[in-house]
């Protein structure tokens, strides 16, 4: 089954479905991995310097010529550069979060560059289209990573409503009956993150796979109440020392000093404890490890049987 949206037309892929970016785990085999299954993988290169980012886009175009994307934080001190890169290497999608995205817009707009936007509010999502953005993810607060104060299912159909650019929806995708939901909002794809962590081509260790497969949707806490940058991850030891240190009303610092080098140590490391395991409370609904193209292929192949399944259910008047 093949289902066009304008996004699979924007971005020329086959399957409107995107890799959300992830610092430390979207690296190359994983964003080719997407991409060369029909998706839009995206580098997570928040983290990176722009010689590691050229690094970066230059392996992932030797595992697929598909498109992909490249996700930058539009604070980042080293900004201008990582655009030159961004430019010079030709990427086809820039992708960004909060901020302000005014010299991104600038310097890759007139070289064609597609930019995708994520956004958790409608004022967000209604400033990026004005800004120039070609369409946006729409991510709502079940999603791992940052997180948004309204649910999906809320969030989702409020931007369809005040946008004309394509919306993709974010925070709680995983399988067939999440992407018809979608479609149902009005969303034109959806772009999972957590999904894809447990992927066999995800570079994440082995330990950290198997901690979100045995983990449920009533395991993952909101951290950053304090410190204004809210991240949904899963409870362990390290969520424990925050919750500790909410209770104490620590100050902001104390925070931030706490989550320094969490991710490396989880997605590097593989610490299943001290780790920060940032993922989505679709966490709960995982239990294997696909490769890329079977994920993408039951997810797409699977929208059909759940179609037919609800149209069943329709029965004429009278009848
Ligand atoms: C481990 C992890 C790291 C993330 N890093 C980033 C990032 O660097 N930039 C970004 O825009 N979003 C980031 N996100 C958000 C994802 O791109 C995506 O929008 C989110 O995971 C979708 O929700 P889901 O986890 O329910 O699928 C991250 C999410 C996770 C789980």
């Amino acid at each position: 089954m093949a289902l066009k949206t304008r996004i699979t037309e924007l971005l020329g892929i086959k399957h409107p479905i995107i890799q959300g970016a992830m610092a430390w785990v979207s690296f190359p085999p994983l964003v080719a991995a997407v991409s060369n299954a029909g998706g839009l993988g995206i580098i997570g290169a928040g983290f990176m310097n722009p010689e590691e980012l050229r690094r970066a886009i230059r392996e992932t175009k030797e595992l697929t010529d598909k498109p992909f994307g490249v996700n930058i934080l539009p604070d980042n001190p080293q900004l201008e550069q990582l655009l030159d890169v961004i430019v010079e290497e030709k990427v086809k999608v820039v992708s960004y979060g909060i901020g302000n995205p005014q010299r991104i817009i600038e310097r890759t707009k007139p070289e064609g560059i597609i930019n995708l936007p994520t956004m958790g509010a409608v004022k967000h999502a209604v400033r990026a289209e004005k800004d120039g953005a070609d369409a946006v993810i729409v991510q709502g607060t079940e999603a791992g990573g940052h997180s948004s104060f309204v649910a999906t299912i809320v969030l989702v159909p409020k931007v369809v409503d005040k946008v004309k650019i394509p919306v993709v929806a974010a925070g709680g995708f995983c399988d067939a009956r999440g992407l018809v939901a979608a479609l149902a909002l009005g969303a034109e794809g959806i772009s999972m993150g957590t999904r894809f962590i447990v992927t066999k081509e995800s570079p994440v260790p082995q330990s950290i796979k198997e901690k979100y497969i045995q983990s449920s949707e009533e395991d993952t806490i909101i951290t950053g109440h304090v410190t204004g940058v809210r991240c949904r991850i899963l409870r362990n030891k390290l969520a424990e020392e925050f919750i500790k240190l909410g209770e104490q009303n620590a100050p902001p610092r104390e925070f931030m000093m706490l989550g320094v080098g969490k991710f490396r140590k989880a997605f590097i490391e593989g610490d299943p404890d001290w780790g920060s395991l940032a993922c989505g409370q679709v966490v709960g609904m995982i239990e294997d490890i696909p490769t890329c193209q079977e994920l993408i292929e039951r997810i797409v192949g699977d929208a059909e049987k759940v179609l037919s399944r609800i149209q069943s259910k329709f029965v004429a008047a009278g009848s």
